[in-house]
């Protein structure tokens, strides 16, 4: 019992003096793919503010998907759905996020309107996850939207896998029924996430990550 307990306390310590070696020397290799495990231990987002092409190939989008949609999800009752916004689409939706923000915020100059106007031009493709939740007999709504966020992540780990860099963003088009509308979603829906996939323009910086210890308990000791 003591021998268990002692090895695992060890084994705690080690993957956190890995994790914090990784964080101040700078010197690990962020989204390192090489093996399940390096991946996760150093899977960072970027930034859409500075992201590039290319984007996903047509099978690459769908292979993305494919593995996002193997989140979990009680009851199997997939709960959310997707919109794909590339190319000429991105400016076309984002005409109606410029109008909408020069109604909400009418003294905001042309540089904020522009910056508006070209959210989704940040990077080459940008899926919307949208949930779907409603009522259910047996499965609370909180536990399909949870389900949704389960999918935007596996989605952005599906992403970096295949080598590209992506940002789970939801921003204020996300809580607008206007810019909801011109996405093609239903003010019942919530947009769970909207994330962002391309290359980064610029090398990946980490940030400093919680203290695991600091929030974890043992029930009864
Ligand atoms: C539901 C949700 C919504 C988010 N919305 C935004 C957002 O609108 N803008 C933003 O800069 N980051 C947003 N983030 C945070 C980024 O996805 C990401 O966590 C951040 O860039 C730090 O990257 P890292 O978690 O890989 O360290 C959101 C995260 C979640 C889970």
């Amino acid at each position: 019992m003591l021998n268990e307990w002692l090895m695992r306390s060890i084994a705690l310590e080690t993957i956190e003096t890995t994790i914090r070696a990784g964080q101040s020397g700078g010197m690990i290799q962020l989204n390192d793919t090489s093996t399940l495990l390096a991946f996760l231990k150093t899977r960072k987002s970027a930034s859409a503010k500075a992201m590039t092409g290319p984007g996903p190939t047509p099978s690459q989008i769908s292979e993305i998907l494919n593995i996002a949609v193997r989140a979990p999800d009680h009851g199997k009752l997939s709960p959310w759905r997707f919109i794909l916004f590339e190319g000429a689409a991105r400016a076309k939706v984002g005409e109606t996020f410029r109008s909408r923000w020069q109604v909400l915020h009418p003294e905001h100059g042309a540089d904020s309107l522009n910056f508006q106007a070209g959210l989704f031009t940040r990077a080459p493709l940008v899926v919307a996850v949208v949930s779907t939740a409603a009522q259910h007999a047996k499965i609370p709504v909180w536990e399909q939207q949870m389900s949704a966020a389960a999918v935007c992540f596996n989605m952005e780990l599906a992403a970096q896998a295949l080598g590209f860099d992506v940002q789970w963003q939801t921003d204020w088009v996300a809580y607008d029924d206007v810019a909801k509308a011109a996405m093609g979603i239903k003010i019942a829906e919530q947009v769970a996430g909207l994330i962002y996939i391309g290359k980064s323009a610029v090398p990946l910086e980490d940030r400093p990550r919680p203290d695991v210890a600091a929030l974890t308990t043992h029930w009864g000791a």
